[in-house]
Protein backbone atom coordinates (compact mmCIF):
# COMPACT_ATOMS: atom_id res chain seq x y z
CA UNK A 1 0.00 0.00 0.00
CA UNK A 2 2.89 2.41 0.95
CA UNK A 3 4.93 1.33 -2.11
CA UNK A 4 1.88 2.55 -4.45
CA UNK A 5 1.32 5.60 -2.52
CA UNK A 6 4.80 6.22 -3.02
CA UNK A 7 4.96 5.74 -6.72
CA UNK A 8 1.67 8.46 -7.39
CA UNK A 9 3.44 11.25 -5.24
CA UNK A 10 6.94 10.31 -7.44
CA UNK A 11 4.61 10.42 -11.12
CA UNK A 12 2.84 13.72 -9.26
CA UNK A 13 6.39 15.53 -8.66
CA UNK A 14 8.12 14.32 -12.18
CA UNK A 15 4.99 16.45 -13.76
CA UNK A 16 5.25 19.43 -11.64
CA UNK A 17 9.36 19.33 -12.49
CA UNK A 18 8.15 19.19 -16.16
CA UNK A 19 6.08 22.42 -16.02
CA UNK A 20 7.91 24.50 -13.74
CA UNK A 21 10.26 25.96 -16.11
CA UNK A 22 7.77 28.98 -17.48
CA UNK A 23 6.13 29.52 -14.51
CA UNK A 24 6.26 32.42 -12.57
CA UNK A 25 8.20 33.27 -9.08
CA UNK A 26 5.07 32.36 -6.46
CA UNK A 27 4.17 29.30 -8.96
CA UNK A 28 7.88 28.16 -8.89
CA UNK A 29 7.40 28.72 -4.88
CA UNK A 30 4.17 26.84 -4.92
CA UNK A 31 5.28 23.79 -6.99
CA UNK A 32 8.56 23.70 -4.62
CA UNK A 33 6.38 23.88 -1.60
CA UNK A 34 4.06 20.76 -3.44
CA UNK A 35 7.60 18.90 -4.01
CA UNK A 36 8.87 19.17 -0.23
CA UNK A 37 5.70 18.70 1.31
CA UNK A 38 5.27 15.45 -0.92
CA UNK A 39 9.22 13.89 -0.32
CA UNK A 40 8.28 14.31 3.55
CA UNK A 41 5.09 12.66 3.20
CA UNK A 42 7.33 9.95 1.23
CA UNK A 43 9.60 9.76 3.47
CA UNK A 44 7.24 9.96 6.34
CA UNK A 45 5.30 7.37 4.86
CA UNK A 46 7.76 4.66 4.27
CA UNK A 47 9.78 5.52 8.19
CA UNK A 48 6.13 5.15 9.06
CA UNK A 49 6.12 1.88 7.50
CA UNK A 50 9.08 0.54 8.84
CA UNK A 51 8.54 1.81 12.16
CA UNK A 52 4.87 0.08 12.14
CA UNK A 53 7.03 -3.01 10.35
CA UNK A 54 8.83 -3.46 13.55
CA UNK A 55 5.94 -4.33 15.48
CA UNK A 56 4.81 -7.77 15.99
CA UNK A 57 1.40 -8.91 17.17
CA UNK A 58 0.47 -12.44 16.62
CA UNK A 59 -2.39 -13.13 18.99
CA UNK A 60 -4.86 -14.64 17.67
CA UNK A 61 -3.23 -15.65 14.67
CA UNK A 62 -0.45 -18.84 15.59
CA UNK A 63 -2.20 -21.94 14.61
CA UNK A 64 -1.73 -24.59 17.04
CA UNK A 65 -0.78 -27.85 15.13
CA UNK A 66 1.78 -29.34 16.45
CA UNK A 67 2.37 -31.40 19.71
CA UNK A 68 5.05 -29.65 22.15
CA UNK A 69 8.24 -31.76 21.49
CA UNK A 70 9.63 -32.68 25.22
CA UNK A 71 13.35 -32.78 25.60
CA UNK A 72 14.03 -36.57 26.49
CA UNK A 73 15.64 -36.97 30.33
CA UNK A 74 19.55 -37.18 29.51
CA UNK A 75 19.71 -40.99 30.54
CA UNK A 76 22.93 -41.95 33.15
CA UNK A 77 24.80 -44.65 34.80
CA UNK A 78 26.64 -44.63 38.10
CA UNK A 79 30.09 -45.99 38.55
CA UNK A 80 31.44 -47.72 40.94
CA UNK A 81 32.12 -44.64 42.93
CA UNK A 82 28.51 -43.43 42.90
CA UNK A 83 29.15 -40.62 40.36
CA UNK A 84 26.46 -40.58 38.00
CA UNK A 85 27.69 -39.98 34.46
CA UNK A 86 25.90 -38.60 31.43
CA UNK A 87 26.84 -38.30 27.78
CA UNK A 88 26.33 -34.91 26.04
CA UNK A 89 27.24 -34.82 22.00
CA UNK A 90 27.22 -30.99 20.70
CA UNK A 91 26.50 -32.16 16.96
CA UNK A 92 25.18 -30.67 13.39
CA UNK A 93 21.64 -31.90 12.18
CA UNK A 94 18.58 -30.87 10.51
CA UNK A 95 15.20 -30.27 11.94
CA UNK A 96 11.69 -28.81 11.17
CA UNK A 97 11.65 -25.23 12.50
CA UNK A 98 8.39 -24.60 10.60
CA UNK A 99 10.09 -23.96 7.09
CA UNK A 100 10.58 -27.53 6.04
CA UNK A 101 12.62 -30.53 7.26
CA UNK A 102 16.12 -29.10 5.92
CA UNK A 103 16.41 -26.24 8.44
CA UNK A 104 20.70 -26.72 9.43
CA UNK A 105 20.24 -26.79 13.16
CA UNK A 106 23.12 -27.86 15.62
CA UNK A 107 21.64 -29.85 18.93
CA UNK A 108 22.75 -31.82 21.94
CA UNK A 109 22.50 -35.76 21.37
CA UNK A 110 20.12 -34.64 18.58
CA UNK A 111 19.17 -32.10 15.94
CA UNK A 112 18.23 -28.94 17.77
CA UNK A 113 18.28 -28.55 21.48
CA UNK A 114 19.42 -30.96 24.00
CA UNK A 115 17.95 -33.75 26.63
CA UNK A 116 17.29 -32.51 30.02
CA UNK A 117 19.83 -33.35 32.42
CA UNK A 118 18.52 -34.64 35.72
CA UNK A 119 20.32 -35.19 39.33
CA UNK A 120 19.87 -34.87 43.22
CA UNK A 121 21.73 -32.32 45.55
CA UNK A 122 24.49 -33.95 46.64
CA UNK A 123 25.30 -36.24 44.02
CA UNK A 124 28.44 -36.48 42.13
CA UNK A 125 27.72 -35.80 38.45
CA UNK A 126 30.15 -36.71 35.43
CA UNK A 127 29.47 -35.12 32.21
CA UNK A 128 30.83 -35.93 28.94
CA UNK A 129 30.92 -33.40 26.70
CA UNK A 130 31.88 -34.32 23.24
CA UNK A 131 32.09 -32.35 20.75
CA UNK A 132 31.18 -32.91 16.74
CA UNK A 133 30.62 -29.40 15.97
CA UNK A 134 33.29 -29.17 13.49
CA UNK A 135 34.36 -26.06 15.13
CA UNK A 136 35.62 -25.22 18.79
CA UNK A 137 33.01 -24.75 21.59
CA UNK A 138 32.36 -24.58 25.61
CA UNK A 139 28.87 -25.94 27.55
CA UNK A 140 28.71 -24.21 30.27
CA UNK A 141 25.78 -25.08 33.60
CA UNK A 142 23.96 -22.10 33.40
CA UNK A 143 23.28 -21.60 37.33
CA UNK A 144 25.52 -24.15 38.61
CA UNK A 145 27.42 -23.84 41.90
CA UNK A 146 31.08 -25.60 41.50
CA UNK A 147 34.74 -25.00 40.73
CA UNK A 148 35.86 -22.60 37.94
CA UNK A 149 37.45 -25.29 35.92
CA UNK A 150 33.89 -27.33 35.38
CA UNK A 151 32.31 -24.27 34.75
CA UNK A 152 32.47 -24.93 30.69
CA UNK A 153 33.13 -20.79 30.42
CA UNK A 154 35.18 -19.54 27.88
CA UNK A 155 38.69 -20.56 28.95
CA UNK A 156 37.06 -24.42 28.84
CA UNK A 157 37.61 -24.57 25.30
CA UNK A 158 36.03 -28.01 23.83
CA UNK A 159 38.04 -28.65 20.20
CA UNK A 160 36.47 -30.41 17.61
CA UNK A 161 36.51 -34.24 18.27
CA UNK A 162 37.69 -33.98 21.87
CA UNK A 163 35.71 -34.57 24.78
CA UNK A 164 35.57 -32.85 27.89
CA UNK A 165 34.46 -34.61 31.46
CA UNK A 166 34.06 -31.85 34.46
CA UNK A 167 33.02 -33.70 37.78
CA UNK A 168 31.64 -31.72 40.69
CA UNK A 169 29.18 -32.37 43.08
CA UNK A 170 25.10 -31.00 43.19
CA UNK A 171 26.09 -28.83 46.15
CA UNK A 172 22.55 -26.32 45.84
CA UNK A 173 19.09 -26.48 46.43
CA UNK A 174 16.40 -27.93 44.03
CA UNK A 175 16.21 -25.67 41.19
CA UNK A 176 15.90 -25.62 37.57
CA UNK A 177 19.29 -24.54 35.38
CA UNK A 178 20.30 -24.80 32.09
CA UNK A 179 23.41 -25.47 29.90
CA UNK A 180 24.57 -23.82 26.79
CA UNK A 181 27.89 -23.09 24.88
CA UNK A 182 29.88 -19.88 26.20
CA UNK A 183 32.77 -19.73 23.79
CA UNK A 184 33.73 -15.94 23.90
CA UNK A 185 32.40 -14.06 20.82
CA UNK A 186 30.21 -16.91 19.16
CA UNK A 187 27.91 -17.58 22.29
CA UNK A 188 25.56 -15.65 20.16
CA UNK A 189 26.01 -18.12 16.95
CA UNK A 190 25.90 -21.53 19.14
CA UNK A 191 22.95 -20.73 21.00
CA UNK A 192 21.20 -19.53 18.12
CA UNK A 193 21.81 -22.64 16.32
CA UNK A 194 20.35 -24.81 18.31
CA UNK A 195 22.67 -25.67 21.55
CA UNK A 196 20.83 -25.54 24.98
CA UNK A 197 18.92 -27.89 27.22
CA UNK A 198 17.39 -27.89 30.91
CA UNK A 199 19.35 -29.19 34.02
CA UNK A 200 16.99 -29.90 37.00
CA UNK A 201 18.28 -30.28 39.94
CA UNK A 202 15.77 -32.01 42.57
CA UNK A 203 16.02 -32.03 46.48
CA UNK A 204 15.06 -35.30 48.24
CA UNK A 205 14.36 -33.33 51.20
CA UNK A 206 12.65 -30.56 49.60
CA UNK A 207 8.79 -29.45 49.48
CA UNK A 208 6.52 -32.06 47.58
CA UNK A 209 5.47 -30.89 44.22
CA UNK A 210 4.39 -31.78 41.17
CA UNK A 211 7.59 -33.22 39.29
CA UNK A 212 6.71 -35.90 37.51
CA UNK A 213 8.57 -35.44 33.98
CA UNK A 214 6.35 -34.87 31.03
CA UNK A 215 3.65 -35.82 33.23
CA UNK A 216 3.00 -32.91 35.33
CA UNK A 217 6.41 -31.23 35.25
CA UNK A 218 7.50 -30.12 31.53
CA UNK A 219 10.66 -28.03 30.41
CA UNK A 220 9.41 -25.15 28.11
CA UNK A 221 12.36 -23.12 26.22
CA UNK A 222 11.09 -20.25 24.46
CA UNK A 223 13.34 -18.53 21.95
CA UNK A 224 12.93 -16.23 18.57
CA UNK A 225 14.24 -17.08 15.67
CA UNK A 226 14.17 -15.73 12.13
CA UNK A 227 14.24 -17.52 8.59
CA UNK A 228 15.80 -16.57 5.57
CA UNK A 229 13.98 -19.19 3.05
CA UNK A 230 13.96 -22.61 4.81
CA UNK A 231 17.49 -21.67 6.81
CA UNK A 232 18.47 -19.38 10.21
CA UNK A 233 19.11 -16.04 9.88
CA UNK A 234 21.89 -15.41 11.29
CA UNK A 235 21.50 -11.20 10.94
CA UNK A 236 21.43 -9.02 13.87
CA UNK A 237 18.03 -6.46 14.06
CA UNK A 238 19.07 -3.26 11.83
CA UNK A 239 19.29 0.07 13.53
CA UNK A 240 18.95 -1.73 17.10
CA UNK A 241 22.48 -2.62 19.40
CA UNK A 242 20.57 -6.11 20.72
CA UNK A 243 21.73 -8.27 18.29
CA UNK A 244 18.97 -11.05 16.74
CA UNK A 245 15.48 -10.19 17.70
CA UNK A 246 13.10 -13.23 16.20
CA UNK A 247 9.47 -12.58 14.60
CA UNK A 248 9.03 -16.46 14.78
CA UNK A 249 8.57 -18.46 18.69
CA UNK A 250 9.96 -22.09 18.57
CA UNK A 251 9.24 -23.29 22.40
CA UNK A 252 10.99 -26.43 23.24
CA UNK A 253 12.13 -26.25 19.14
CA UNK A 254 8.66 -26.44 18.06
CA UNK A 255 6.17 -23.72 15.57
CA UNK A 256 2.96 -23.32 16.83
CA UNK A 257 2.70 -26.10 19.73
CA UNK A 258 0.12 -27.28 21.83
CA UNK A 259 0.50 -29.30 24.76
CA UNK A 260 -2.17 -31.61 26.18
CA UNK A 261 -2.86 -31.18 30.09
CA UNK A 262 -4.15 -34.00 31.92
CA UNK A 263 -3.31 -32.77 35.81
CA UNK A 264 -5.30 -30.60 37.56
CA UNK A 265 -1.98 -28.46 38.44
CA UNK A 266 0.52 -28.19 35.74
CA UNK A 267 4.30 -27.69 36.35
CA UNK A 268 5.61 -25.33 33.67
CA UNK A 269 9.78 -24.53 33.91
CA UNK A 270 10.27 -21.88 31.46
CA UNK A 271 13.31 -20.45 30.15
CA UNK A 272 13.75 -17.56 28.30
CA UNK A 273 16.44 -18.92 25.63
CA UNK A 274 16.78 -16.12 22.99
CA UNK A 275 19.34 -14.47 22.19
CA UNK A 276 18.18 -10.89 23.00
CA UNK A 277 14.20 -11.02 23.49
CA UNK A 278 12.27 -10.08 26.58
CA UNK A 279 8.86 -11.92 27.09
CA UNK A 280 6.25 -11.23 29.11
CA UNK A 281 4.37 -14.33 30.36
CA UNK A 282 0.73 -14.60 30.75
CA UNK A 283 -2.03 -16.99 30.36
CA UNK A 284 -5.15 -16.66 28.94
CA UNK A 285 -8.55 -18.44 28.81
CA UNK A 286 -9.16 -19.09 25.11
CA UNK A 287 -12.74 -18.73 25.74
CA UNK A 288 -13.78 -15.39 26.97
CA UNK A 289 -10.15 -14.53 27.05
CA UNK A 290 -9.84 -13.80 30.83
CA UNK A 291 -6.39 -13.58 32.46
CA UNK A 292 -5.85 -17.33 34.33
CA UNK A 293 -3.47 -16.01 37.40
CA UNK A 294 -0.91 -18.55 37.45
CA UNK A 295 1.18 -19.69 40.57
CA UNK A 296 4.96 -18.67 40.86
CA UNK A 297 6.87 -21.53 42.83
CA UNK A 298 10.51 -20.89 41.78
CA UNK A 299 12.75 -18.67 40.13
CA UNK A 300 16.74 -19.06 38.43
CA UNK A 301 18.37 -20.98 41.11
CA UNK A 302 15.93 -22.04 43.50
CA UNK A 303 12.19 -22.13 45.28
CA UNK A 304 10.33 -18.87 46.13
CA UNK A 305 10.30 -18.63 50.16
CA UNK A 306 6.43 -18.46 49.17
CA UNK A 307 4.51 -19.26 46.53
CA UNK A 308 3.55 -16.13 44.52
CA UNK A 309 -0.10 -15.87 42.51
CA UNK A 310 0.44 -13.40 39.48
CA UNK A 311 -1.51 -12.12 36.30
CA UNK A 312 2.15 -12.23 34.34
CA UNK A 313 6.01 -12.41 34.45
CA UNK A 314 8.60 -10.95 32.79
CA UNK A 315 11.51 -12.63 31.47
CA UNK A 316 14.78 -11.84 29.99
CA UNK A 317 17.26 -13.98 28.58
CA UNK A 318 18.72 -16.70 30.58
CA UNK A 319 16.15 -16.06 33.22
CA UNK A 320 14.06 -19.25 34.22
CA UNK A 321 10.67 -19.27 36.35
CA UNK A 322 9.14 -22.40 37.98
CA UNK A 323 5.13 -22.02 37.66
CA UNK A 324 2.24 -23.89 38.91
CA UNK A 325 -0.95 -23.26 36.33
CA UNK A 326 -4.44 -25.04 36.60
CA UNK A 327 -6.49 -25.21 33.12
CA UNK A 328 -9.92 -25.75 33.78
CA UNK A 329 -10.78 -29.41 32.35
CA UNK A 330 -11.87 -29.28 29.17
CA UNK A 331 -11.01 -26.01 28.16
CA UNK A 332 -7.99 -24.43 26.78
CA UNK A 333 -6.31 -21.66 27.40
CA UNK A 334 -3.10 -19.61 25.61
CA UNK A 335 -0.06 -18.68 27.17
CA UNK A 336 1.16 -15.45 25.72
CA UNK A 337 3.73 -12.77 25.86
CA UNK A 338 2.16 -9.33 25.69
CA UNK A 339 4.12 -6.42 25.86
CA UNK A 340 7.23 -6.23 28.38
CA UNK A 341 8.10 -3.22 29.95
CA UNK A 342 11.76 -2.78 29.35
CA UNK A 343 12.15 0.78 30.92
CA UNK A 344 13.21 1.86 27.52
CA UNK A 345 12.49 5.03 25.43
CA UNK A 346 9.69 4.50 22.94
CA UNK A 347 12.85 4.21 20.34
CA UNK A 348 14.99 1.32 21.87
CA UNK A 349 11.56 -0.46 23.31
CA UNK A 350 10.42 -0.73 19.86
CA UNK A 351 13.77 -1.60 18.24
CA UNK A 352 14.63 -4.41 21.32
CA UNK A 353 11.02 -6.02 20.51
CA UNK A 354 9.14 -3.71 23.72
CA UNK A 355 5.47 -3.47 21.77
CA UNK A 356 5.35 -6.98 20.69
CA UNK A 357 2.58 -9.35 21.22
CA UNK A 358 3.41 -13.51 20.63
CA UNK A 359 1.03 -16.08 21.42
CA UNK A 360 3.47 -18.79 22.80
CA UNK A 361 1.46 -22.25 23.87
CA UNK A 362 -1.27 -23.66 23.95
CA UNK A 363 -2.46 -25.83 26.92
CA UNK A 364 -5.50 -28.11 26.48
CA UNK A 365 -6.82 -29.50 29.36
CA UNK A 366 -8.32 -33.04 28.89
CA UNK A 367 -12.06 -33.60 30.28
CA UNK A 368 -11.02 -35.39 33.30
CA UNK A 369 -7.97 -33.94 35.01
CA UNK A 370 -5.84 -36.44 37.45
CA UNK A 371 -5.71 -35.12 41.03
CA UNK A 372 -1.94 -34.27 41.92
CA UNK A 373 0.14 -32.62 44.67
CA UNK A 374 -1.39 -29.32 45.89
CA UNK A 375 1.63 -26.83 46.64
CA UNK A 376 2.49 -25.89 49.75
CA UNK A 377 2.38 -22.33 51.45
CA UNK A 378 5.50 -22.26 52.45
CA UNK A 379 8.68 -23.28 49.87
CA UNK A 380 12.36 -22.53 50.55
CA UNK A 381 14.03 -20.38 53.36
CA UNK A 382 15.69 -17.27 52.75
CA UNK A 383 19.14 -17.98 53.61
CA UNK A 384 21.40 -14.82 55.20
CA UNK A 385 24.13 -14.06 53.85
CA UNK A 386 25.33 -11.69 56.83
CA UNK A 387 26.69 -8.01 55.99
CA UNK A 388 28.75 -7.71 52.80
CA UNK A 389 32.27 -7.36 53.27
CA UNK A 390 32.86 -5.84 49.97
CA UNK A 391 30.38 -3.76 47.68
CA UNK A 392 31.36 -3.41 43.87
CA UNK A 393 29.79 -0.96 41.44
CA UNK A 394 29.44 -1.90 37.75
CA UNK A 395 27.99 -0.09 34.91
CA UNK A 396 26.99 -1.39 31.48
CA UNK A 397 27.17 1.12 29.07
CA UNK A 398 27.15 0.13 25.13
CA UNK A 399 28.85 -3.38 24.97
CA UNK A 400 31.33 -1.73 28.37
CA UNK A 401 31.18 -3.11 32.21
CA UNK A 402 33.02 -0.24 34.42
CA UNK A 403 34.08 1.39 30.32
CA UNK A 404 36.56 -2.00 29.83
CA UNK A 405 35.72 -4.38 27.45
CA UNK A 406 36.41 -8.35 28.10
CA UNK A 407 39.94 -9.55 28.22
CA UNK A 408 40.63 -13.21 29.17
CA UNK A 409 43.83 -12.15 30.23
CA UNK A 410 42.23 -9.87 32.89
CA UNK A 411 40.97 -10.42 36.38
CA UNK A 412 38.01 -7.43 37.71
CA UNK A 413 37.44 -9.13 40.82
CA UNK A 414 39.85 -10.73 43.50
CA UNK A 415 37.55 -12.51 46.09
CA UNK A 416 38.17 -13.74 49.28
CA UNK A 417 36.48 -17.14 49.88
CA UNK A 418 33.42 -17.27 52.25
CA UNK A 419 32.82 -13.63 51.81
CA UNK A 420 29.54 -12.12 51.45
CA UNK A 421 29.82 -8.59 49.13
CA UNK A 422 27.22 -6.50 47.34
CA UNK A 423 27.21 -5.69 43.86
CA UNK A 424 25.48 -2.70 42.97
CA UNK A 425 24.92 -2.73 38.54
CA UNK A 426 23.59 0.11 36.85
CA UNK A 427 22.11 0.34 33.48
CA UNK A 428 23.59 3.36 32.60
CA UNK A 429 22.34 2.71 28.83
CA UNK A 430 19.22 3.63 26.85
CA UNK A 431 19.08 -0.34 25.57
CA UNK A 432 18.22 -2.75 27.65
CA UNK A 433 20.70 -4.40 29.38
CA UNK A 434 20.75 -7.93 32.22
CA UNK A 435 23.08 -9.39 34.25
CA UNK A 436 24.55 -12.42 35.01
CA UNK A 437 27.02 -13.95 37.26
CA UNK A 438 28.21 -17.30 37.52
CA UNK A 439 29.47 -19.80 40.68
CA UNK A 440 26.67 -17.80 42.67
CA UNK A 441 22.54 -17.68 43.61
CA UNK A 442 22.32 -14.46 44.56
CA UNK A 443 19.54 -12.28 46.34
CA UNK A 444 18.26 -9.36 44.99
CA UNK A 445 17.75 -6.15 47.53
CA UNK A 446 15.19 -3.77 47.96
CA UNK A 447 12.37 -5.13 45.60
CA UNK A 448 8.49 -6.51 46.34
CA UNK A 449 8.63 -8.43 43.00
CA UNK A 450 8.01 -11.82 43.88
CA UNK A 451 10.06 -13.55 41.08
CA UNK A 452 13.07 -11.43 42.57
CA UNK A 453 12.52 -12.98 46.64
CA UNK A 454 14.35 -16.28 45.90
CA UNK A 455 17.65 -16.42 44.92
CA UNK A 456 18.66 -15.39 41.23
CA UNK A 457 21.49 -15.70 38.86
CA UNK A 458 20.64 -13.39 35.93
CA UNK A 459 18.35 -10.08 36.34
CA UNK A 460 16.90 -7.80 33.97
CA UNK A 461 17.98 -3.62 34.63
CA UNK A 462 15.93 -1.07 33.31
CA UNK A 463 17.91 1.92 31.94
CA UNK A 464 18.78 4.19 34.56
CA UNK A 465 18.15 1.58 37.20
CA UNK A 466 20.68 0.14 39.64
CA UNK A 467 20.44 -3.55 41.01
CA UNK A 468 21.77 -4.70 44.14
CA UNK A 469 22.68 -8.30 44.43
CA UNK A 470 23.77 -9.71 47.74
CA UNK A 471 26.16 -12.77 47.24
CA UNK A 472 28.05 -15.41 48.93
CA UNK A 473 31.45 -16.50 47.60
CA UNK A 474 31.50 -20.14 49.75
CA UNK A 475 34.05 -22.44 48.61
CA UNK A 476 36.14 -23.51 45.29
CA UNK A 477 39.09 -21.28 45.37
CA UNK A 478 41.36 -21.17 41.91
CA UNK A 479 43.55 -18.20 41.55
CA UNK A 480 44.17 -19.42 37.75
CA UNK A 481 40.91 -20.02 36.54
CA UNK A 482 38.12 -17.18 36.48
CA UNK A 483 34.21 -17.22 36.47
CA UNK A 484 32.77 -14.79 34.54
CA UNK A 485 29.64 -12.08 34.79
CA UNK A 486 27.90 -10.49 31.99
CA UNK A 487 25.22 -9.25 30.12
CA UNK A 488 22.72 -12.39 28.90
CA UNK A 489 22.17 -9.99 25.85
CA UNK A 490 24.15 -12.51 23.97
CA UNK A 491 25.58 -10.28 21.46
CA UNK A 492 26.49 -7.72 24.27
CA UNK A 493 28.42 -10.92 25.80
CA UNK A 494 30.32 -11.34 22.62
CA UNK A 495 31.30 -8.26 22.06
CA UNK A 496 32.77 -7.71 25.69
CA UNK A 497 30.08 -6.38 27.77
CA UNK A 498 31.70 -9.44 30.38
CA UNK A 499 34.42 -9.33 32.82
CA UNK A 500 36.02 -12.65 35.49
CA UNK A 501 36.81 -13.02 38.88
CA UNK A 502 38.54 -15.30 40.88
CA UNK A 503 37.76 -16.55 44.40
CA UNK A 504 40.82 -17.14 46.43
CA UNK A 505 41.87 -18.05 49.84
CA UNK A 506 43.59 -15.59 51.91
CA UNK A 507 47.43 -15.18 50.61
CA UNK A 508 46.43 -16.15 47.08
CA UNK A 509 47.04 -14.35 43.63
CA UNK A 510 44.94 -13.89 40.79
CA UNK A 511 47.29 -15.70 38.11
CA UNK A 512 44.60 -15.67 34.71
CA UNK A 513 45.97 -16.12 31.48
CA UNK A 514 44.02 -17.14 28.29
CA UNK A 515 44.36 -20.81 26.75
CA UNK A 516 47.04 -21.01 24.81
CA UNK A 517 46.44 -20.33 21.23
CA UNK A 518 43.66 -17.94 21.87
CA UNK A 519 44.40 -14.26 22.51
CA UNK A 520 41.60 -13.26 24.95
CA UNK A 521 39.71 -11.33 22.56
CA UNK A 522 36.49 -11.47 20.81
CA UNK A 523 36.44 -13.51 17.25
CA UNK A 524 35.49 -10.99 14.25
CU1 LIG B 1 24.10 -18.42 30.62
CU2 LIG B 1 27.75 -16.92 31.35
O1 LIG B 1 25.94 -17.70 30.91
CU1 LIG C 1 26.06 -18.82 33.50
CU1 LIG D 1 23.36 -5.94 27.40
Amino acid sequence: MFVAQRAGDNQCMGRGDGNSAGRSWTGRIVVSVVVVVALIGAAGASLTYFWSSLRIDTQGAVEFTRPLAIPELASSTVDEDGVRIFDLQMQEGTADLGHGPGTRTWGVNGSYLGPTVRADRGEDVRINVRNELGETSTLHWHGMHLPAAMDGGPHQMVEPGQTWSPQWTINQPAGTLWYHPHLHGSTAEHVYRGIAGMFYIDDPDGPVLPDEYGVDDFPIIVQDKNFDDDQLSLSNRKLSEVGIVGEEILVNGTPGPYLEVTTERVRLRMLNGSNARIFNFGIYSESDGAVLPFTLIGADGGLLPRPALVQAVQLSPGERIDIVAEIPAGTSAVMRSTAPDLGADFWHSRLSGGDDVFDILQLRAAPQLETNTPIPSVLAERENLGEPVEVRQFTLLGTRINEQRMDMNRVDAVIDVGATELWEVTNGDAQPHNFHVHDVQFQVLETDDPMLSGVKDTVYIRPGQTVKLLMRFEDYTDPQVPYMFHCHLLRHEDDGMMGQFVVVREGQEAAVTAPSGHDGHSHP
